[in-house]
């Protein structure tokens, strides 16, 4: 993302959590793009996902972790940003979310609720900062995507055929998922704001395909369970 916005020819800060900047490679970004513009929120981080708590079992500690590293990180930078009047008038805030905010899936555990909150917070940060700035804040709800955090989710891999196949257009790649973003920091959705635009395919709108409906038909044909009655 931060090498397509920079392409297009946008200033970048580029920032991270300590450990991340460690053992990542955001410094070599940063010295290829020249590290100022628009924000994107691209942060997210589940303790029950990660040590495979089930979502009935959860600490209120753990789940005030997932809720603040994925969600309210959100309003402390817009927080902070509004206090330093460090966005431009019509810039732009884009935070990367996904479609357990809406429907429940399977193993996506208190994510879901913390998507749920990030994408409010896009609308009630909006409000002011489009009042007070002329700033946009939208989400985008991407597609399932192999990376770091996508992998971490129990059963990943399935998720990931699954919204394939009853995606009409596919999964909308990691590469595609940057050019949305640059869509969304340009000057040509300037009015576009407090919303959670759908960046899947068409899964959002999916109920059945023919392509799940196959795959499920036969998943019954290849094996004798108790589930075929
Ligand atoms: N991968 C997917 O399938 C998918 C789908 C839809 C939305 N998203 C969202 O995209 C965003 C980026 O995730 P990703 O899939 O690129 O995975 P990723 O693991 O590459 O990114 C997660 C980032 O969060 C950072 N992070 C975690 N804990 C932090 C903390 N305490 N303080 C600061 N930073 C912290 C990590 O360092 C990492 O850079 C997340 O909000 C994620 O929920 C991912």
């Amino acid at each position: 993302m931060a090498l397509k916005s920079w392409q297009q020819g946008a200033q970048l800060v580029l920032t991270n959590s300590p450990i991340a900047i460690r053992m990542g490679s955001i410094n070599e970004l940063a010295e290829k793009t020249g590290s100022r513009d628009f924000i994107l929120h691209s942060i997210g981080m589940s303790p029950n996902v990660r040590k495979d708590i089930p979502y009935e079992q959860t600490s209120y500690e753990n789940m005030l972790k997932t809720f603040d590293i994925s969600a309210l990180s959100f309003h402390r930078i817009l927080q902070t940003a509004y206090r330093l009047d460090a966005i431009r008038e019509w810039g732009s805030v884009v935070a990367l979310s996904y479609v357990a905010a809406q429907r429940t899936l399977t193993g996506y555990n208190d994510m879901g609720d913390a998507k749920a909150l990030l994408e409010s917070i896009a609308r009630s940060f909006g409000y002011i900062y489009g009042r007070d700035r002329r700033v946009r804040i939208n989400t985008i709800s991407q597609s399932p995507t192999p990376t770091t955090a996508g992998s971490g989710i129990h059963g990943f891999d399935s998720l990931v055929d699954f919204s394939e196949r009853m995606s009409p257009l596919g999964n909308a790649t990691a590469e595609e998922c940057a050019d949305y973003c640059v869509a969304l920091f340009s000057d040509l959705t300037r009015k576009v704001t407090m919303q959670n635009l759908y960046h899947d395919g068409g899964f959002s709108s999916m109920g059945m395909s023919l392509k799940a409906i196959e795959q499920y038909k036969k998943s019954f044909e290849e094996c004798d369970c108790d589930e075929k009655e």
